[in-house]
C-alpha cells in the first residue's frame, strides 16, 4: 500500500492498524511519533533505574509494545515470519538472549562503542514486524541514560526519512554488518555533543566590570 523507502521493512499488512481511518504514510508516521513520546517520557524524564528498564528480555518486547502498543496490534510480539531484513524468525529468540548475554561484558568497552554495538545488534536481529529502528535507538539510549551517560538525540526526522543523514546511516549499518562499527560510534558521538557541551551563551553587550575607585 505505502511505498517504502530503502532500509525499511515495507508495510504490506495493515489487519494489525489499531487506529482507523488512516490513510497516508505521514499520518501513521504522527501517530506512531506521539506513542513513542509516551514511552520516551517514561525513559528520559525522572530517575532511571533498572527496575524501570531492566534489560531482560520480556522488557526488551515490553518497550517495543509501550513504544507502538498503541498504533499496532503486533508491538511487542515477536515476527513470526522473516522478512528483508533481520535473522530467520526462529533464530530472534536466542539472539537476543545472546545480546543480554554479551552485554554483562562490555564493561570495559567504551561508551561510544556499548551504544553503537547495541543499537546494530539489536536493529540487525529485527525482532518484529517494523518499529525497529526506532526501537534499536530509544534501547541504546536507555543504555546510555541508566549508565549516567549522555545518548544519543538522533534527528529522527531525517534519520526516519529519505536524506543524506539516513544515507550515511545506513552506510553505518552496512559497515557494522561487516564487524567495522567505527562510522556508527562517530554517528553516535555526532549527536550526543549536543548533550555534551551546550552552546555557550551570547555574552552581554556593552557592559564593563565596574571597578572601585580608591
Ligand atoms: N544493512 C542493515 N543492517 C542493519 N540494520 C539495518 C540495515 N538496513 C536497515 N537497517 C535498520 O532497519 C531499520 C528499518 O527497520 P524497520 O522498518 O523495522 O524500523 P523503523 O523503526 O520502522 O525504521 P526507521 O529506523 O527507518 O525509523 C532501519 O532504519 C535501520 O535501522
Ligand atoms: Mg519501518
Amino acid at each position: 500500500m505505502w511505498k517504502s523507502i530503502p532500509g525499511d521493512t515495507p508495510i504490506d499488512d495493515l489487519s494489525g492498524l489499531k487506529v482507523k481511518g488512516i490513510r497516508l504514510r505521514k499520518e501513521l508516521n504522527l501517530h506512531e511519533a506521539e506513542n513513542i513520546l509516551q514511552a520516551a517520557q517514561k525513559y528520559f524524564t525522572g530517575r532511571l533505574t533498572r527496575r524501570k528498564a531492566p534489560f531482560d528480555f520480556v522488557w526488551l518486547l515490553r518497550l517495543h509494545q509501550e513504544m507502538f502498543g498503541n498504533v499496532w496490534a503486533w508491538a511487542g510480539r515477536l515476527r513470526q515470519f522473516d522478512t528483508n531484513l533481520g535473522v530467520p524468525y526462529r533464530q530472534i529468540e536466542g539472539r537476543l538472549f545472546d545480546l543480554l548475554q554479551d552485554m554483562e561484558y562490555w564493561h570495559d568497552s567504551p561508551w561510544p562503542l556499548q551504544a553503537a554495538m547495541l543499537h546494530h545488534r539489536s536493529v540487525s536481529i529485527h525482532p518484529f514486524l517494523n518499529g525497529n529502528g526506532r526501537w534499536s535507538r530509544m534501547l541504546a539510549n536507555i543504555w546510555q541514560r541508566l549508565n549516567g551517560q549522555p545518548y544519543t538525540l538522533w534527528p529522527e526526522a531525517t534519520v526516519g526519512e529519505q536524506s543524506v543523514v539516513r544515507k550515511e546511516y545506513l552506510a553505518a549499518l552496512r559497515a557494522a554488518d561487516k564487524g567495522d562499527y567505527e562510522p556508527m560510534q562517530e554517528l553516535h558521538q555526532q549527536f550526543t555533543q549536543a548533550v555534551e557541551a551546550p552552546a555557550p551563551r551570547p555574552r552581554k553587550r556593552g557592559r564593563r566590570p565596574r571597578h572601585k575607585r580608591d
